[in-house]
């Protein structure tokens, strides 16, 4: 908890973090895309995106204090071998973490803030109705990420969880919303698989025959 609370890229001061809706790219000193991972977890994922996108922001939701500090270790890790858009080494953070639950998205980012978000196997939770209220992946959750995604903005969300995908995929069916672009049930043997970013939480399954289930949506005006 001490190293979260004196991270200089994790914020968890509800009313800091809250502050900066509408205003990250202040926060960033730039105009810069930004990009949202739901879950970091160890943060593989996020610092390889942060590592390859020089020119994009990242910004991490994550409630647990061991999480939200490895996957901000990692990042700064993989600044150091990032080039800035004009070839020279990154000079400052172009990530932060947030120490928040992901549902409350609505606070943190305003209106067609964000560019790009992944939420890569959320919590399923229980088999039972009471502990599924739990999970992200929920009719308002949902309301509130379109709202927050610009126009043409990408949702890229895995799961191993084959029930949790096919709850999900109702919803967003029934909302009529968003555009699915992708639905694939066997992931790690589709065309859009993607060897060299897969986070912590598949590479469990690597090898194994547990199915991956992928879905991809644009935000078409
Ligand atoms: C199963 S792990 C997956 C981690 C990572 N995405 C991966 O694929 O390896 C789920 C992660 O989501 C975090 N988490 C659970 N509920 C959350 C919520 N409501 N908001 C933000 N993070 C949450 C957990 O602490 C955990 O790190």
């Amino acid at each position: 908890m001490e190293k979260v609370d004196n991270d200089p890229d994790i914020l968890t001061d509800i009313q800091e973090i809250y502050s900066y809706k509408w205003k990250w790219s202040e926060y960033f000193w730039n105009e810069n895309p930004l990009v949202l991972e739901i879950g970091t977890g160890m943060g593989n994922f996020f610092g390889k995106l942060v590592s390859e996108h020089p020119d994009k922001n990242f910004i991490g939701i994550e409630i647990r204090y061991k999480r939200l500090f490895q996957t901000a270790e990692k990042a700064r890790r993989a600044m150091q071998f990032a080039l800035s858009p004009l070839g020279g080494k990154l000079d400052r953070g172009s990530f932060v973490m947030i120490k928040d639950f992901g549902q409350n998205i609505d606070q943190i980012f305003s209106e067609g803030e964000i560019s790009e978000s992944y939420i890569f196997f959320p919590d399923p939770w229980g088999k039972k109705e009471r502990q599924r209220k739990h999970r992200i992946m929920q009719e308002l959750f949902l309301e509130k990420l379109y709202n927050i995604t610009k126009k043409w903005g990408k949702v890229f969300f895995k799961t191993d969880h084959r029930e949790y995908f096919d709850t999900s995929f109702e919803i967003i069916k029934t909302q009529w919303l968003w555009k699915i672009e992708q639905k694939i049930h066997d992931y790690q043997n589709s065309e859009v698989f993607d060897m060299w970013n897969i986070t912590e939480f598949e590479g469990f399954y690597r090898g194994e025959k547990t199915e991956i289930n992928y879905m991809e949506l644009v935000k078409s005006p």
